[in-house]
């Protein structure tokens, strides 16, 4: 959009020093300039600027890059938004065309379709006739036509075929249609088919706000059982956990207000901006991941989570909580009367109301002491153990050094604990085994990493897919025993879990050790793909190690025995089981090679 030569000058016009010193205290050393970085929490400065060669660069993150990316990572601009902030600054005009990166673009073509169809959605709803049901029913729900213009609220009617063959109309194939999912395929179905019929239509944006995929709502419920909401898949421009909905609209308000007011729906954001809470977003009804707190935290550094307040929303409030604060966030909870969410909120009891009840926000830390207050956990010694081990792990999330230190402070007042103690408490355990769950998560196939992953994050593994459903536990069963498991505390989950496959919540019975552990797991949000495989290497794993003890027994009796029959026989069995484990578990060998080596 901004000529590259332009781009070019402005950048060589630009005093990095004096951007990034609006935003961070910048002191000079030597020809460079340095600071403590503000992509993440330290105390003794890494984050470089070096004007000479206009770029940045933190040696404690490694975030770096010229004027431009700081102003994007940190500001949360885009591109055209940074470059004409700097520009602003070196004084140079700015004249927009079409920028030549943007047609190089290979996922060009599906934002084309989004944009088309978003806009054909558009025309439905305008549609003197055919989109009368679908006006009366959004303006029902307190949507004026500017607000849902403005979201780009569109409406898909009910028909198999009527957004394809527009498409085709305009020249656009099937193919393309079908990746950015906007159509779908069935074995009982010659062609491709609309996937949305009959659902009010919710563009989802990019930051930048580009189309990347759709939600809709279901309101001519004829279709028996379909779901309230539809989602696109995801795609090679749509990837779920990794975009907020409504931030291409709030990101300024919520720069503005300080704050972002974090809802499940795409109707509490759209109703929330409706009745001027534009500094709203969205996580979709899926559990905050990662990416969407540190996505977030390039706004704001506050966040209100507004969930529902039933029991499944107060786990989710808390889940949502955790995942803020390590990404680096205070987040604080707003409690809504039961029943309510912020659409209904605001809608029946008016934008004051909400108001309030925003007033009346409570630190996450300080609503889980709240709650563990009401059911009585301060008044026994006891009760005081369980109540530090759900609170140890939010406190251990906070990334942001003053607000663990007053948690620690509130958590020592409140259970009369000392500070040292808690501290010790702190560095015990990590919060997650963030290694082990990132290499289950990222990589294609995950049985790679396992050899790699220590016994004990294996045995945790195999508990956390036991928590997804009783097929697991069943699975685990036939091939594992409590025995197999070295750590103490998995052992005593998977017991938990024996007796009853259904265990979601942590029995009050079980030791203070466990229950921790038991709770992270059950807190885990992770998804993990290719399930089965991943679930049959890890109990290999296991029962590898299981067998490898035998082994190892066999060689020491080997060693004591002077019956040369004898001898011979154990080297039989040694074979045999030495091939055993090799198969469940090819690299276990080598792992422990130093050990296996010295038998004489
Ligand atoms: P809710 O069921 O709370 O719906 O789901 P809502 O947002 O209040 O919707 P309205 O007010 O009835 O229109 C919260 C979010 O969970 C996702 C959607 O993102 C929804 O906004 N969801 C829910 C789905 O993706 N599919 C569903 O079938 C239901
Ligand atoms: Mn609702």
């Amino acid at each position: 959009m901004i000529p590259d030569e332009i781009v070019e000058e402005i950048r060589a016009r630009a005093d990095i020093v004096d951007v990034i010193g609006e935003f961070v205290a910048l002191k000079k050393a030597g020809k460079e300039f340095k600071a403590n970085c503000p992509f993440h929490e330290e105390r003794t400065p890494s984050f470089h600027v070096v004007p000479d060669k206009g770029f940045f660069k933190c040696f404690g993150c490694g975030q770096s890059g010229d004027v431009f990316k700081f102003l994007m990572e940190h500001q949360g601009m885009d591109f055209v938004e940074a470059v004409k902030h700097v520009a602003g600054r070196a004084g140079v005009e700015v004249r927009e065309v079409k920028r030549s990166a943007e047609a190089d673009d290979p996922n060009r073509p599906l934002y084309a379709i989004n944009a088309f169809a978003q806009d054909w959605f558009r025309e439905c709803l305008t549609d003197p006739d055919g989109g009368a049901a679908a006006r009366t029913y959004i303006e029902g729900r307190g949507i004026s036509p500017e607000v849902a213009e403005r979201f780009g609220v569109g409406y898909a009617p009910d028909d198999w075929e009527a957004l394809r063959s527009a498409a085709g109309k305009h020249g656009l194939e099937d193919d393309l249609m079908l990746e950015v999912g906007l159509l779908n395929t069935s074995d009982r179905k010659k062609d491709p088919y609309d996937r949305f019929r009959g659902r009010i239509m919710f563009p989802i944006e990019s930051v930048s706000g580009r189309v990347i995929a759709f939600g809709g709502r279901d309101f001519e419920s004829d279709q028996a059982g379909a779901p309230k909401y539809l989602n696109s898949p995801e795609t090679r421009i749509y990837r779920k956990g990794e975009n907020l909905y409504g931030l291409s609209w709030a990101r300024h308000a919520v720069r503005r207000e300080e704050c972002a007011l974090l809802v499940e729906g795409y109707m509490d954001v759209v109703s929330l901006a409706a009745h001027g809470f534009n500094h709203t977003v969205a996580s979709l009804g899926t559990a905050l991941t990662p990416e969407q707190a540190r996505l977030l935290a390039r706004y704001t550094k506050r966040a209100l989570i507004l969930f529902d307040s039933d029991a499944a929303g107060l786990r989710a409030t808390f889940k949502a909580g955790d995942t803020l604060l390590e990404a680096g966030l205070h987040p604080g909870v707003v409690t809504l009367p039961p029943g309510e969410d912020p659409d209904t909120v605001v809608r029946n009891q008016g934008p004051e109301a909400l108001g309030e009840y925003l007033d009346q926000a409570v630190d996450v830390l300080d609503r889980k002491l709240q709650i563990l207050e009401e059911r009585d956990y301060f008044s026994s010694i006891g009760g005081k153990r369980s109540a530090l081990d759900r609170l140890l792990p939010t406190i251990r999330c906070a990334a942001d050094a003053a607000l663990r230190d007053i948690y620690v402070t509130k958590v020592a007042g409140k259970t009369g604990v000392r500070r040292e103690t808690l501290e010790e408490e702190l560095k015990k355990q990590r919060p997650r085994v963030a290694k082990t769950t990132k290499a289950f998560k990222s990589g294609k196939d995950p049985t790679k990493l396992l050899p790699l992953v220590p016994k004990a994050a294996v045995e945790r593994q195999v508990l956390l897919m036991m928590t997804k459903g009783p097929e697991w536990v069943e699975r685990a069963t036939e091939l594992i025993s409590p025995e197999d498991f070295d750590d103490q505390s998995y052992r005593t989950i998977f017991h938990a879990l024996l007796d009853n496959p259904e265990l979601r919540v942590v029995p009050a019975s079980m030791d203070a050790l466990a229950a921790q552990k038991f709770e992270e797991i059950l807190s885990d949000p992770i998804e993990i793909n290719h399930g089965l495989e991943v679930f049959r290497k890890s109990v290999d794993r296991i029962r590898a190690e299981v067998v490898y003890r035998h082994v190892k027994d066999i060689q020491h009796q080997m060693e004591l025995t002077q019956d040369e029959d004898e001898k011979l026989e154990l080297l039989k069995t040694l074979k045999e089981w030495t091939k055993e484990v090799r198969d469940l578990d090819p690299t276990i060998l080598q792992r422990h090679s130093a050990s296996v080596g010295d038998t004489t």
